[in-house]
């Protein structure tokens, strides 16, 4: 039976990259989208192009009591579209970013970064895992910025780091069912992310390159097949483990 993927934040940047690596191994796809419901279904229509069932659905993480609205349109979803199978994989990749130094945090932006990064991931994971087949996973997006510092990021990096402990959690709790737990933890990559910053600071984005044994800094096709790959039963061995994808970023 074709197994599905659900991947939050599938409209642009990694999230896209991501949905199609995975429509290419042969999985069926639900996207999730926030504020662009056309580039949304622009992916949806390229991966139903490559042949597997797709979907997109709107989730605001910073509202955490949207959780529970999501979850009932998704189960909508697979009973209306996907002839009721249930999904394989979890991929918690949506996030937002921002250059905030701890002197200037405000209780409100530390909230939005809970949310978005820990708090919603940790009940988004809870509440899909018993909708979920046995035997998948769960790949949880981090950053590299958890194992090296970027001044600026204390917000963004803690809460990525929480995620990084809970996947490990997640694999010891739910090995039983057979369900790996995986982080993937990209390098900057030039993408929409923190108001396009790489894209938009030409210096910047050269000294990032400058760190980077490989020359350059990432592309969103850079992690995408990394994610597939761990969709797949190739990676049937792996668990528990956090994947670099950073081209040796500050190694
Ligand atoms: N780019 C990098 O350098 C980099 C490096 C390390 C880690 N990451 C991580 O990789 C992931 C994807 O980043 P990206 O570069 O692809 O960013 P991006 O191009 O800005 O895309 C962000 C995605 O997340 C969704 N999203 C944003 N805020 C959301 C919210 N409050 N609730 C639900 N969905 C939300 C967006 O949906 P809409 O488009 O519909 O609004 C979009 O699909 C993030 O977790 C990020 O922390 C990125």
């Amino acid at each position: 039976m074709t197994k599905i993927a659900i991947i939050t934040g599938g409209s642009r940047g990694l999230g896209k990259d991501m949905a199609l690596a995975v429509a290419r191994k042969g999985l069926d796809v639900i996207i999730t989208y926030n504020t662009q419901p056309e580039a949304a279904n622009e992916v949806v229509a390229e991966i139903e192009s490559l042949g597997q069932k797709a979907a997109a659905l709107p989730i605001n993480l910073l509202k955490i009591s949207g959780i529970d609205a999501f979850v009932a349109a998704l189960s909508e979803t697979l009973a209306s579209k996907y002839e009721g199978r249930k999904p394989d994989y979890l991929v918690n990749n949506a996030g937002m970013g921002g250059n905030i130094f701890m002197s200037t945090a405000t209780e409100e932006q530390f909230d939005e970064f809970l949310n978005v990064h820990f708090k919603g991931v940790y009940f988004l994971t809870q509440k899909l895992l018993p909708l979920m087949n046995d035997g998948g996973g769960i790949i949880n997006i981090s950053t590299g910025t958890t194992r090296f510092v970027n001044p600026g990021y204390s917000l963004y990096a803690s809460m990525k780091g929480a995620i990084e402990v809970l996947t490990r959690y997640i694999a010891k709790e739910y090995g039983i069912r057979g369900i790996r737990a995986n982080v993937v933890a990209p390098g900057p990559i030039e993408t929409d992310f923190n108001n396009a910053a790489i894209r938009s600071n030409p210096a910047l984005k050269e000294r990032l390159a400058s760190l980077t044994p490989l020359g350059r800094v990432g592309n969103a096709d850079d992690v995408g097949g990394v994610v597939a790959f761990l969709c797949t039963d190739d990676a049937k061995w792996v668990n528990g483990q956090r994947i670099e994808v950073s081209g040796g970023i500050n190694i």
